[in-house]
């Protein structure tokens, strides 16, 4: 017999989890605003929030962080750690930051101009956030595949080449950079082939325009290659590593993510002139260079986790996690974007709860009722998410509005696959109870998902 799949790692120290009823947690999301960001972790059973900074780190990884050098300046843990992105990413000058906003932050306070156009497959709500808020404009040049979470194709976070192209001809001496994600968190968690990444850069530099890659989860994309691209199936996750951003100018990294740490991040350029202009943001926002916003052992465990999880039985174990919950919901017949993504399973909520109107958020809605039904705590990347126009301060609907239950990196197991996928379930058999959503109360400016005060309606 054939000997199944299993985890590439063991479990040497557990955390308890809490479970509740649902009269404890209708009080809960009550007093939260039902807003899942205003609700304290214990009041939650499987936190499906995020795969940012909540990974469980390694014994190689603590190990390392005893050995962290805090000198305030040269310390050794820098070294270490600008020696493993140098050799993992193929670029020369790095700024440790302490999150990857704060990447985006330092860099595009050097690089972003009022009237400024930064075209980007889908860019991530900070990265949105930073070029929205210093008045320039981020348009999104994703495949229009992405829209259609029912169609399987292999690299939906694609760009639209085309869709790129008009806008660098329309917008000539006037982008700065392109922002491209890898993998794309926004449509679904969705890889970019390696012919779309070279393709890309080729034409951002036709136009004399930069690419400045946004890595939070480009361990994740590598795979996605390995396992879907032709050519690269006898390639290691490192080598391609070193091939999508062969072409790159710089990349932005949220190490939270796919260097499995709780705090970090870091820019990296072969531009020295991008690199001198960042200096001059990183020492008065992040700190000085050498340690940008962290400690000396964050940034040892950061270069043991770039290390491991360019591995390729670490990244398997992790994706097929993901699989194993999307075939769960196959079995069921909920809809998401397909296939299943890197990171996270996105439930196509504007289906799911159809007859819910835009207006009342049915991702925002959705994400409520699984709370309600397991104390699961998901979130919407949708309508909320996607904030008002800057302009017209209408709120955007052209965007799919999705739940995401996004899987932390080496934490739960298959069961709790299995729990997550029959709440769900049971949240999906009665969807049709479910008639009215939520309305907004009070909304910050921007990024108002996570302080947006909600009332249920109905
Ligand atoms: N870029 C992408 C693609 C991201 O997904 C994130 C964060 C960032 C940049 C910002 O990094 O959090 O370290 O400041 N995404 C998290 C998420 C928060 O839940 O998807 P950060």
């Amino acid at each position: 017999m054939e000997l199944p799949f299993a985890e590439s790692w063991k479990i040497k120290m557990v955390e308890p989890l809490r479970k509740s009823t649902r009269e404890q947690r209708e009080q809960w999301l009550k007093e939260a605003h039902y807003n899942v960001f205003q609700l304290k972790s214990e009041q939650v059973y499987i936190d499906l929030l995020t795969d940012s900074g909540t990974g469980a780190m390694s014994q190689e990884q603590w190990s390392a962080m005893m050995l962290g050098d805090e000198s305030y300046a040269g310390a050794t843990s820098f070294y270490k750690f600008e020696n493993m992105v140098k050799k993992i990413f193929g670029l020369d000058y790095i700024i440790p930051t302490h999150q990857g906003r704060a990447a985006e932050n330092v860099l595009f306070s050097y690089l972003v101009k009022e009237g400024n156009v930064i075209p980007g497959n889908a860019h991530f709500d900070t990265t949105k956030g930073h070029i929205e808020s210093r008045k320039a404009k981020a348009i999104d040049v994703t495949t229009l595949d992405a829209k259609d979470t029912q169609k399987e194709v292999p690299f939906k976070g694609n760009v639209d080449l085309a869709k790129l192209e008009q806008v660098l001809t329309e917008n000539k001496g006037n982008v700065p950079f392109m922002v491209l994600t890898v993998t794309n968190n926004t449509v679904g968690g969705q890889p970019v082939s390696m012919e779309n990444i070279k393709a890309t850069c080729a034409l951002c530099h036709k136009y004399n325009v930069p690419v400045v890659m946004d890595s939070a989860r480009f361990a994740e994309n590598a795979y996605f290659i390995k396992t879907r691209e032709k050519g690269y199936e006898n390639k290691t996750i490192k080598e391609i590593v070193l091939e999508m951003y062969a072409d790159a100018d710089a990349a932005t990294m949220s190490c939270k993510k796919d260097a499995i740490v709780n705090m970090g991040g870091f820019i990296a350029t072969r531009k020295k002139e991008w690199f001198e202009g960042c200096k001059l943001f990183c020492i008065p926002f992040e700190g000085y260079i050498t340690y940008g916003g962290l400690n000396g052992r964050d940034l040892n465990a950061i270069a043991q986790g770039l290390d491991e999880n360019t591995e390729f039985d670490m990244l398997e174990t992790r994706i097929k996690q993901v699989q194993y919950l999307a075939a769960k919901l196959d079995e069921y017949g909920i809809p998401y974007q397909r296939p299943a993504g890197g990171h996270a399973i996105f439930v196509d909520a504007d289906k799911v709860l159809d007859q819910i109107p835009k207006e009342e958020f049915p991702g925002q809605t959705l994400t409520c009722e699984l709370y309600l039904e397991a104390g699961v705590r998901a979130c919407e990347i949708g309508y909320m998410v996607a904030d008002r126009d800057p302009v017209t301060r209408e709120n955007r609907f052209e965007g799919l509005d999705l739940l995401r239950l996004c899987i932390p990196r080496r934490v739960y197991t298959n069961n709790h696959m299995d729990v997550i996928a029959a709440a769900l379930k049971n949240v999906y058999d009665r969807r049709n109870e479910i008639k009215r959503g939520v309305e907004i109360v009070w909304e910050a400016p921007l990024m108002r998902h996570f302080t947006v005060q909600l009332k249920r309606l109905g």
